[in-house]
């Protein structure tokens, strides 16, 4: 047998050998379009490929392309498990050339590969062309030498793809397997062409024109090939099947559900067993690719895939949460060609548990009402559409689960009146909400949310992604275009930009659609909790609304953003081991330049604790370890030992952030960080780089502020300190780790050549001493003028001279600093007769001084005015009568 892995390696290689490079799969979530919800065919990572927008450094390709088909305008949900080859989840095989080969070597491709590499018999196969295209059966015949009659010209819209409304487009041939005439039915374009004997399994498309608004079609400026194959349906045929669950791949996840719900797969679960293998692929490739259950837009396009499995697990008879069991399974059969569902298979298991468990609790009793209301419709009722909004609103049915719930009793849904239902609940929100008391300009907010719903958050998982234009609002006012030179604030349907919250900066970059219009994003908020409004300004062309813009985060800037916020994760668990459990986070701040974090904690950290904390945070950086995310319930990420803010409001679901490794952990799973955390972080915590603090401080009583840098801005940081190093070593004279030693030395030298200095003024002032004696009123009195002389030196020689018993009277000036100080002693032979304050106060008038003081022995002063030090012994002489 052929495995579909086998299939899909043939494939790849074939083209791989005829010059075509092999591309991986792009992600389900397209980044290039934002009219579409999934990914639903191989063509559509190349769509500016065609046009010509965007070039790529080859003109040829192949993939296997994951594709989901659900909730757009692709929608074959309801479809599945009732049929034999519907899927919520596919694969399509495709080889691309973009104005490289054309339909001949397109043909030639497809007929060498299916009739020699897989051997299909060529009597076995017809095609179909567009009735207009003349050159399609010309290379048919030529090349697989098919006669007229097994080339069907089709006239309609069957043979002429498109895209979507717009995009590029043209004529189509399809491939057809005939399984023969044991099974019913007739050839396309026949009127049993529905049948399953005929079996569509290549469509070719022959790209030649791109559809621009109604009515305009330009010829794309080269023509190209692309082409699709569906894996599964593809395998069926290769394998001698039917249908598409009996293949391998599927088949296994049929087995597994079999296997683990105790049912007979082929038995009255037949379809059930189907829904969960079909639904187990969308639901895990698509977490996988970064979407998470909400009641919201992709997300709920997944709730709603998901719960319908669930509900088919639970009529199995699955008392526990079923899918996320059947996991592995799935794992052993793609996770080779797929990798990102093995990385990610953590997440999707814990998913998936998460979202059973929770719709569990609900889904019996919705069960139970929906079987009461139920059973009092006759044969072929309608469920009252306010019945069906009671089980969505109540129970989390969503409207097809309820629909393929009453599909097997024949009986449908009123959905007009589940809308009505679903309006009248809008208002009643709203009536509520007017009297909540908000400003009325938040009321503009209001609308534009209950009109568009929530925005689209991208950014865990990329920094760019087309989006369009739902509203803009300048000065106040919902507009439809603005010019440039306009500040604006613009909501897209979906956005890699994060808005401001939880202590992370919003990002900022640009919007643009091409030269027709560049909107530079300066900062981005969130209003009413989940519509994401990017502040700016128009700053060339216009921005209208529903213009399909490419939205480009910042890059530099969020790196360094998500260094920081990692960083401080790191931090608040290094604080807490070194200060104790009693740290929690009190505010912080995440911008591209540093982070701010703000802790209960009594007392000022000391420089050890600081240095401690520093050295742990850098040795988990460079652990590097993955940075792993998981989503829970608030209740359960409280439970496994998650950090969360006291106070701060979360959802029904919550991100869980853990970082490192710390094996005595065991009540965390042995990481060393975990938090409750909606912003966005490092791959690896070795992205990081290197972690700094630069400041501790208080904010409030109790509360410490520590302010620390990561990557670039760290090294700055220290590069800026070994400059300043450098430039101190280079005055001194001494290598960096000299320095501490040597500006000792320099301090203590200098103490003690003070202490000489002093001396040797001393000895210079009392020299002398005898010959500048004076006598007044019959005392000996020396009077000095000393000049320049630290006024703390006075005293010693004052001192000095009366201890040379040469005068009675010792009055000595000087200057330093511009100021005047005098000093004035009294020996014993002057005592009595006058005092040593009496004295100095004199001298202190003389040099604008407030007087001095002292004992009757000792007195000193000081003054501004240091050109009078002569006046100032003047003073003390005329004081004394001389
Ligand atoms: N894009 C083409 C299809 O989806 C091949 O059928």
């Amino acid at each position: 047998m052929t495995s579909s892995n086998d299939i899909r390696a043939t494939f790849l290689d074939y083209f791989r050998r005829n010059g075509h490079e092999v591309v991986e799969s792009s992600p389900l979530v397209p980044r290039n379009d934002p009219t579409l919800m999934f990914a639903n065919s191989g063509m559509v990572q190349f769509k500016n490929v065609f046009t010509g927008q965007e070039k790529r450094p080859y003109s040829r390709a192949t993939t296997a392309q994951k594709s989901v088909r659900a909730g757009g305008k692709h929608n074959d949900l309801d479809n599945v498990g009732y049929t034999a080859r519907h899927h919520t989840f596919f694969e399509m095989l495709g080889n691309f050339s973009f104005g490289d080969y054309f339909k001949e070597q397109a043909i030639g491709h497809a007929w060498e590969l299916l009739t020699r590499d897989f051997g299909l018999p060529k009597d076995r196969l017809l095609v179909t062309v567009y009735s207009e295209d003349e050159e399609a059966p010309v290379y048919w015949k030529k090349i697989a030498g098919l006669p007229d009659s097994r080339i069907i010209r089709i006239p309609t819209s069957d043979n002429f793809w498109r895209m979507g409304d717009t995009g590029p487009c043209g004529p189509c041939s399809e491939i057809f397997f005939d399984h023969g005439d044991k099974i019913f039915g007739g050839p396309p374009g026949s009127a049993d062409q529905d049948g399953d004997r005929f079996i569509e399994i290549w469509n070719l498309v022959f790209m030649q024109y791109e559809e621009g608004p109604p009515g305009t079609r330009v010829p794309l400026p080269r023509p190209s090939i692309d082409t699709g194959m569906g894996l599964e349906r593809f395998a069926a045929i290769l394998q001698g099947k039917h249908d598409n669950y009996d293949t391998d791949t599927l088949r296994a996840l049929i087995l597994a559900s079999s296997e683990a719900t105790g049912q007979d797969p082929d038995g009255q679960w037949k379809t059930s067993h189907r829904v969960v293998a079909d639904h187990l692929r969308a639901g895990t490739f698509l977490i996988a690719d970064g979407v998470m259950p909400s009641n919201e837009g992709r997300g709920y396009v997944l709730r709603r895939i998901l719960r319908r499995a669930m509900r088919h697990a639970h009529m199995m008879g699955a008392r526990e949460p079923l899918l996320h069991r059947l996991v592995p399974a799935l794992t052993r059969q793609m996770g080779a060609a797929y990798p990102e569902i093995l990385r990610a298979e953590a997440l999707v298991v814990e998913t998936l548990r998460l979202e059973e468990t929770r719709f569990r609790s609900l889904l019996e009793r919705g069960l139970g009402l929906l079987a009461d209301e139920s059973g009092r419709l006759g044969d072929g009722g309608t469920l009252p559409g306010d019945v069906a909004f009671k089980l969505y609103d109540t129970y989390g049915f969503p409207l097809d689960l309820t629909q393929d719930a009453l599909r097997g009793e024949g009986k449908t849904v009123d959905t007009a009146g589940f809308e009505a239902a679903m309006a009248e609940q809008r208002k009643r929100a709203r009536a509520a909400w007017a009297g909540s008391g908000e400003a009325a300009t938040e009321t503009l907010w209001f609308d534009l949310k209950e009109k568009l719903g929530a925005s689209e958050f991208l950014g865990y998982s990329t920094e760019t992604a087309e989006g369009e234009i739902l509203a803009i609002v300048a000065n106040g006012q919902v507009v439809d275009s603005a010019v440039a030179g306009t500040e604006v604030s613009v909501i897209l349907n979906q956005t890699p930009f994060y808005a401001e919250s939880g202590g992370q900066v919003g990002d900022t970059g640009l919007i643009s659609a091409g030269e027709g219009c560049r909107i530079n994003v300066r900062d981005t908020q969130k209003k009413l909790g989940d519509l994401f409004v990017h502040v700016g300004v128009v700053a060339h062309g216009e921005a209208k609304l529903g213009l399909a813009v490419q939205a480009e985060v910042d890059h530099a800037r969020r790196s360094t953003i998500r260094a920081h916020h990692s960083a401080t994760h790191l931090l608040h668990e290094a604080l807490r081991r070194r200060l104790g459990t009693h740290v929690a986070q009190k505010g912080s701040l995440n911008a591209p330049d540093r982070l701010r974090f703000d802790v209960s904690q009594p007392v000022p950290m000391t420089d050890a604790d600081l240095a401690w904390v520093e050295a742990e945070v850098n040795s988990r950086i460079r652990e590097n370890a993955e940075v792993v995310t998981r989503l829970m319930t608030p209740d359960a990420a409280v439970q496994i030992g998650a950090m969360a803010l006291f106070g701060e409001k979360y959802g029904e679901e919550v991100r869980v952030v853990s970082m490192g490794h710390d094996p005595s952990a065991t009540e965390r799973f042995g990481v060393y960080s975990l938090e409750l955390c909606g912003g966005t972080h490092a791959k690896r915590t070795g992205d990081i780089g290197l972690f700094r603090i630069v400041a501790e401080g208080a904010v409030a009583a109790g509360i410490r502020r520590v302010e620390a840098v990561t990557g670039e801005a760290a090294l700055k940081v220290i590069e800026e300190r070994d400059r300043q190093l450098n430039e101190a070593s280079s005055v001194l004279k001494a290598r960096p780790a000299e320095l501490a030693e040597r500006i000792a030395n320099l301090l203590e030298e200098r103490k003690k050549l003070e202490r000489e200095v002093s001396d040797l003024r001393k000895k210079l002032a009392t020299g002398g001493a005898a010959a500048e004696v004076e006598t007044i009123a019959g005392l000996r009195v020396a009077l000095r003028e000393l000049g320049e002389m630290p006024p703390k030196d006075l005293k010693g020689v004052v001192e000095a001279i009366l201890q040379s018993g040469t005068a009675d009277v010792v009055g000595v000036v000087a200057t330093a600093e511009g100021k005047a100080s005098v000093f004035v002693g009294i020996g014993e032979a002057a005592k009595g007769k006058t005092d040593a304050v009496t004295l100095v106060r004199a001298a202190s008038a003389a040099i604008g001084g407030k007087g001095g003081g002292g004992k009757p022995d000792m007195a000193q002063a000081g003054g501004p005015d240091a050109a009078k030090a002569a006046e100032a012994l003047a003073a003390i002489r005329a004081a004394l009568g001389g």
